[in-house]
């Protein structure tokens, strides 16, 4: 396990250009391997995340080149994933496990065993399995399908309707992709304001997939060209820039640009907060990269007040509470983070996790039973903290170390290899500008 030690910088400058999206990056591999032809996709994220997804996706049977951020896929068409020989490692990636089980179940023929490292062992999968069995699929996994490993014994489903209750892309995601080698229409409804990457990446490769009001509908393909191989340059990761929004935000000597960042409306509910808070942000050249909205994001020093972070905007930031709660440690005032209990199925449970590290820093936090509530505090004392394997606790903590006081030293730094693997190179690269 290796340590790094950050201490504040006197300054930060520059602009960056953040790492590809981990969620598009999965989709674009997942997608493009059950596609007909051949597809090109740039500014992937070379993370271990999406290594995982490719690395299955291989074990099934698809040709995939890999060169750091440029990934071509020899889509093998819909019916065309041949059973792999080996249980499929999804390594620390719940999107890997929970998209794959959705797909595979809808294969007929098809038998798999997912599993992953002791974080994703750990965490929740009834919510895919209990809709997927209710769909027809054939499902099992420790504790009565709780718990990875999870067995999937696929067949061609029927389609349906399923209400989501928990906002979870991942379930949704995971609903649609058994219908799609199904034969009949899927609704889902109820909590689908989780990201919508699978809806406008399916519907680019010429799915029949729309959204109406709070319900979306797929319609399965009868035709064997679809769906189409869709070839496409991944927009920077708003969960990466997110690191560095902050860390301009809570720096008394700072202005930092992070380049072509996705600016999808279910992703950037961390730039709708730090503008609630006071951050001086500019977005600039607003542009359209394949399905998805691109832009420019600026960020400079500003004065953070605290500010309450609940309700419909949860979905739209979850993966950034962990980088949020450090701007409202270095704000003026409370925040409150409330209806985030979503928190802890996460790599770690994020509610804890930061917790602890917090106060380790010197602030006075409390946990709640779906958030947390933060005194802000205008300063932090470096400490020794722990990123507990989780990559978005490892960056938070190094964004933290930027302006604490003392060495920070952070346990389990290579976390960030999970989803922004030049994170220690970015780092010091804005941070020696000063
Ligand atoms: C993801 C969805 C979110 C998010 C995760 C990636 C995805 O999880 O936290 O990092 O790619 O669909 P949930 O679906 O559990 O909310």
């Amino acid at each position: 396990m290796a340590t790094r030690q950050i201490s504040a910088a006197p300054r930060l400058r520059g602009a960056l250009s953040v790492p590809g999206d981990k969620s598009i990056s999965h989709r674009a591999v997942m997608f493009n391997a059950i596609a007909e032809g051949k597809a090109e996709i740039t500014h992937f994220l070379p993370g271990a995340d999406c290594l995982s997804t490719i690395a299955c996706f291989r074990a099934m049977g698809v040709q995939i080149e890999q060169h750091a951020d440029r990934v071509v896929v020899h889509g093998v068409g819909l019916r065309g994933l041949r059973e792999p020989s080996d249980v499929l490692d999804c390594g620390n990636s719940g999107t890997t496990l929970r998209l794959m089980t959705g797909l595979l179940a809808g294969i007929d023929g098809m038998y798999a065993v997912l599993t992953g490292d002791a974080s994703l062992r750990s965490r929740p999968q009834r919510r895919i399995v209990d809709p997927l069995r209710g769909l027809g699929a054939t499902l099992d996994g420790r504790h009565q399908g709780a718990l990875a490993p999870i067995s999937v014994r696929g067949a061609r489903l029927h389609g349906g309707h399923y209400a989501l209750s928990i906002a979870s892309a991942q379930v949704k995601s995971a609903v649609l992709l058994a219908a799609l080698s199904g034969d009949g229409v899927m609704t889902v409804s109820g909590r689908i304001d989780g990201r919508d990457h699978t809806e406008r990446m399916l519907a680019g490769m010429g799915i029949d997939i729309q959204t109406r009001g709070n319900v979306v509908t797929l319609t399965p393909p009868v035709h064997p060209v679809f769906p189409y191989a869709l070839s496409l340059r991944v927009p920077g990761d708003p969960s990466s820039a997110a690191f560095w929004w902050v860390a301009a935000a809570i720096h008394p000597n700072a202005e930092l640009t992070t380049m072509g960042v996705g600016m999808n409306p279910t992703r950037i509910g961390a730039l709708e907060v730090l503008r609630a808070m006071g951050a001086r942000v500019t977005v600039s050249n607003l542009r359209t990269e394949g399905s998805e909205p691109v832009a420019d994001v600026t960020v400079a020093s500003s004065s953070l007040t605290g500010t309450t972070i609940k309700g419909a905007i949860i979905p739209a930031l979850i993966d950034e509470i962990p980088i949020l709660a450090v701007a409202a440690a270095m704000a003026t005032g409370q925040t409150v983070i409330a209806d985030a209990a979503e928190l802890k199925a996460k790599e770690t449970d994020r509610i804890q996790t930061v917790v602890e590290a917090l106060q380790a820093m010197g602030v006075r936090v409390e946990a709640t039973a779906d958030g947390m509530i933060i005194e802000g505090r205008g300063h932090l004392d470096a400490t020794q903290v722990d990123s507990h394997g989780d990559h978005r606790l490892a960056m938070a903590w190094a964004v933290a170390a930027l302006v604490a006081r003392g060495e920070m030293h952070i346990a389990g730094s290579e976390a960030v290899d999970v989803s922004y693997p030049d994170f220690w190179r970015d780092i010091a690269a804005i941070a020696e500008q000063g």
